[in-house]
């Protein structure tokens, strides 16, 4: 028995990072996957892999085709019962002032609006399907400010507010929308972030791990137990919340 038994799942940004362990432990639980990511290859091998899980590739800036993603799961898996919203990017690291303007609309695109979007078109399939489980991935940042990551924060902030309206509004309608804000987590983005943006500075790294009361990084599996306990029935009593997942990050 897993506590996804036969529940279809959707998973945006599946195929790395926390979006791949939530689908490797949300297949370990009994759900039937719909994966999803713009990484066609690594994507379609974890479906492969994970076994009882479909791959479609889906940039989430583009409405029709999380339409046609979430069309599928009705289409192809009989319904919707969870979604998992986890695609996003870091974007560019830099001082407000210093930020284009070309550069904090992208980031608000991937993370805010790609959010919007699933978020939108999973209510549709939920409501007609008469209840589910929705997850969007904040983080941390949408709780506190980052210096250097303004349209990360903006975007995060933002996934958090928009995840309390639509938990609001469908309160009664058998769907749950929580956020989950884990802070430093073990995957490529972070460590694109320590090797690529913050030019591998030893100093950096050991400052943000020192920000963590519990004295260390997550790993992805670690945040990954929280979004499956989130989709499933076990959190039948949670709707609206930004779930902090962070090692006491944002205790102080
Ligand atoms: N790693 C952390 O420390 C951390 C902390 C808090 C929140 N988060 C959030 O968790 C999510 C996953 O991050 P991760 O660390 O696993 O990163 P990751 O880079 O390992 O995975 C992100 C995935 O999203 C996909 N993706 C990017 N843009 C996309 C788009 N437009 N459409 C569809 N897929 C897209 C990528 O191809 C990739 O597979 C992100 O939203 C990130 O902001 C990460």
């Amino acid at each position: 028995m897993g506590i996804l038994d036969d529940k279809v799942v959707l998973i945006t940004g599946a195929a790395s990072g926390i979006g791949e362990a939530t689908a490797r432990e949300a297949r370990a639980e009994g759900a039937r996957l719909l994966l999803s990511d713009v990484d066609e290859a690594r994507g379609t091998a974890l479906a492969q892999e994970l076994g009882g899980a479909t791959f479609v590739a889906c940039d989430v800036t583009d409405e029709s085709q999380v339409e046609e993603l979430v069309a599928t799961a009705q289409r192809e898996l009989g319904g919707l019962d969870g979604a998992f919203n986890c695609a996003g990017i870091l974007g560019t690291i830099g001082m407000t002032a210093d930020t284009s303007f070309e550069d904090f609309k992208r980031i608000c695109d991937v993370d805010l609006n790609g959010v919007f979007l699933c978020t939108k078109h999973e209510l549709r399939a939920m409501l007609a399907d008469g209840g589910g489980s929705i997850v969007n991935m904040a983080s941390a940042a949408g709780l506190i400010g980052w210096p250097g990551a303004v349209g990360y924060v903006a975007a995060k902030h933002g996934v958090v507010g928009l995840t309390k309206a639509a938990a609001l509004e469908y309160a009664t309608e058998g769907i749950r929308v929580n956020s989950v804000c884990p802070s430093y987590t073990e995957t490529p983005m972070v460590s694109d972030l320590f090797e690529n943006l913050l030019g591998g500075d030893a100093a950096a790294v050991e400052a943000a791990r020192a920000n963590h009361p519990i004295g260390r990084f997550a790993q992805a599996p670690e945040i990954a137990s929280a979004c499956v306990w989130l989709l499933s029935d076990k959190a039948s009593f949670v709707t609206g919340t930004a779930m902090s997942v962070d090692g006491g990050y944002t205790a102080p």
